[in-house]
């Protein structure tokens, strides 16, 4: 029997968003041949009341309004009852930061269930009560966690075995092996005054292989020397 796709399920107060740019290229693709599937489940459908009501005002008082605790859990646990082993998390500017080990391994798994919040944030409560990990996709705000969403499983799907045509070419890309990726070329040979670089078209494997890990350490010590820092391979 064939194992189950890979699942997201994303708990927002706009599913029309979704698939959105999900549904195009490569990951539209696996997403139509059913490689993962994709459930935009509306938080609403918890509110309370004959208006549905999702959020309230700020406890101690400030601008905005705070996501319902019992709203979100209703949510979360509906999700959970059809996927109880999905790992769960909160996109939130005050997450850990997203990096490709993290994707790497949510891709490995059964899939991932992603709450989107909205206004000003969500009960401190539901997050503890179930167990959400808070996710940044980085050091910016969003107008919500939606787009965060996409941008985790558009990472997770391209890893999905058959997924991307050329598997080979993942394991060169950047943060693969802890540093950025090396400079590409194609024809034509020389344009506008400038030319491949010459050991690229030398035919010599080692030397071009030697050229671009020059490069590659070159390109992360200049621009992201806190890779350097931290790797490990
Ligand atoms: N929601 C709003 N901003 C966000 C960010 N930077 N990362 C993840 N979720 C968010």
């Amino acid at each position: 029997m064939a194992a189950l796709p890979w699942r997201a399920q994303v708990l927002t107060l706009f599913p029309d968003m979704f698939p959105g740019p999900l549904a195009t290229s490569i990951v539209g693709a696996a997403l139509q041949k059913e490689q993962w599937s994709l459930e935009a489940r509306d938080i609403r459908a918890f509110g309370i009341g004959k208006h549905r009501s999702v959020d309230d005002t700020p406890a101690g008082g400030g601008a905005g309004m705070v996501l319902r605790a019992d709203v979100v859990a209703a949510a979360v646990d509906d999700a959970r009852a059809e996927a109880p082993d999905l790992p769960a998390i909160y996109l939130s500017p005050r997450g850990r930061p997203l990096t490709q080990e993290m994707v790497r391994s949510w891709s490995a798994g059964p899939g991932l269930l992603m709450l989107a919040g909205r206004f000003e944030g969500v009960d401190e409560r539901v997050i503890e009560a179930r167990g959400l990990e808070e996710v940044s996709i980085g050091d910016y705000v969003l107008s919500g966690g939606e787009l965060a969403a996409m941008v985790v499983i558009d990472a997770c799907v391209r890893l999905l075995d058959g997924v991307l045509g050329q598997p080979d070419s993942l394991s060169e890309e950047s943060f693969e092996n802890g540093l950025l990726e090396y400079p590409q070329y194609t024809r034509p040979r020389s344009w506008e005054d400038r030319n491949i670089p010459e050991t690229l078209l030398s035919g010599d494997h080692a030397r071009i292989s030697n050229w671009r890990r020059a490069q590659s350490e070159e390109l992360t010590k200049a621009r992201r020397p806190d890779l350097l820092a931290t790797r490990k391979s």
